[in-house]
């Protein structure tokens, strides 16, 4: 694969912003939302709860919360996606009240909300958890310390947005620290919310009692990044990625260099090229700034060809290695026990038919697709286009053949 690619905005990044659109009253426009279903399903749980959204082409959406209709989130949305349980926090904010449905677990393991609801609670809410339905009210929250057992993503965003209007000071202690937690903090301040500490462990939120529109770009997608780093590396490519940001996916990019890509970074972008056999390497996932879990599996399938044995231990997910499975059925060498998977290098991997389990998995198995000697069917790509924008054309735009809804045959 060759030529430029720009990264679209960042799914997860936009899912926490829209969410956070909750507690503004007047209209927020945001530019570089990504045109992908999960963005959708976030829009049609704003629009329900009498929210104004419109999304166009060019990917500016106009989002106006002034006047909430509902406070409740039902089941048949929420379970489309689990970042639509982060409407909690700021619908309870708000207007006093919310009852959302509790997310589904997912392939990858138990996506637990003990965090979500230890914050909620914290900051004063009333809160029961029944009949699948987490509902919380507070006439207005109070500001308190809170000490996260876990560095959620989730949970420090449902708490921080709570805690904008809450009364009084907000303390989240280990707090997340991801990219996507300093430019959710980054909109809310320009919306006149008080926070102090983002994208490090402790965050202080003093609260205010309303927000106000504002207009905010989306940060690049670095998980975007990572996969399309991953997929130029493993076909010997090279490519200009022209709007990433390096420190958002250093480890990344470190540990592509490690096995022998070569990544170079300058103020326009990032190049990667390789034209060599990776050496095998090990991988531990970790919350930001460690290697992040959702480029685990691209990784994973870029490792199945490299010399010697690769081990990954996944420690943010219980069970994130269903696509190694897939990846044997083309040929792979793997073992995995609990959380720990050891990859032992092949010469190459052959095309077969596999299934794409979640989001990252359909991209992994892509990733070793587009380099298998032979073709590869991937089936179940809906999960593919779930968090990635136009996945099948950008590959298309940097030289690979594939077929739209049919084989995706190795092209290097
Ligand atoms: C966000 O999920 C991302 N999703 C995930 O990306 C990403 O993998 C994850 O952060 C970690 O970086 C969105 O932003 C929409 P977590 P989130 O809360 O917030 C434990 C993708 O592919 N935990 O940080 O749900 C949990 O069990 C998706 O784009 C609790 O124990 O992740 C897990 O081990 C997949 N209690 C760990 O934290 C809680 O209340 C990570 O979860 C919440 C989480």
């Amino acid at each position: 694969m060759s030529g430029d690619f720009t990264a679209s905005g960042s799914k997860n990044g936009a899912l926490a912003i829209i969410a956070a659109s909750l507690l503004v009253e007047g209209e927020v426009v945001l530019r570089r939302v990504p045109h992908i279903k999960d963005i959708f399903t976030m829009l049609d749980i704003l629009r329900y709860l009498g929210v104004r959204a419109e999304l166009s082409e060019d990917g500016t959406l106009q989002i106006d919360a002034s006047n909430i209709v509902r406070n409740e989130a039902p089941a048949e949305m929420v379970k489309k996606m689990r970042a639509s349980f982060s409407v909690l926090g700021p619908l309870l904010a708000r207007t006093g009240r919310a009852r959302v449905a509790v997310p589904g677990g997912c392939d990858i393991g138990a996506r637990p909300i003990d965090l979500h609801l230890k914050g909620i609670h914290a900051l004063g809410a009333l809160v029961r958890n029944d009949y699948g339905h987490v509902e919380a009210k507070a006439s207005r929250l109070r500001g308190a310390r809170i000490y996260l057992d876990f560095p959620s993503a989730g949970a420090t965003q449902q708490i921080m947005m709570a805690a904008c209007l809450s009364e009084g000071t907000t303390v989240i202690e280990q707090a997340a620290c991801e990219p996507e937690i300093t430019d959710l903090a980054w909109f809310l301040r320009k919306c006149g919310a008080r926070i102090e500490g983002a994208g490090t462990g402790t965050i202080q939120v003093q609260g205010v009692r309303r927000l106000t529109g504002v207009e905010h770009e989306i940060i690049p997608d670095r998980v975007e990044v990572g996969t399309f780093a991953l997929a130029a590396a493993n076909t010997r490519g090279d490519i200009f990625i022209r709007n990433a940001v390096p420190e958002h996916c250093s480890a990344v990019l470190q540990k592509m260099r490690e096995i022998g890509a070569t990544v170079d970074e300058d103020a326009a972008g990032l190049r990667v090229t390789a034209n060599r056999r990776f050496i095998a390497t090990d991988i531990v996932t970790m919350p930001f700034p460690g290697f992040p879990t959702d480029l685990q599996q691209p990784m994973g399938a870029v490792l199945t060809t490299a010399d010697g044995t690769s081990i990954i231990t996944e420690k943010v997910y219980e069970h994130r290695f269903r696509y190694l499975n897939e990846l044997k059925r083309m040929g792979a060498d793997v073992y995995t026990e609990n959380r720990v998977a050891v990859i032992r290098g092949v010469p190459y991997l052959q095309g077969a038919q596999v299934t794409a389990t979640d989001l990252r998995a359909g991209a992994a198995l892509a990733i070793a697709a587009l380099a298998a000697e032979g073709v590869t069917e991937i089936s179940d790509v809906e999960h593919i286009q779930r968090g990635y924008e136009n996945f099948e054309d950008k590959l298309r735009a940097l030289g690979a053949s594939v077929l739209s809804g049919e084989a995706l045959p190795c092209s290097q």
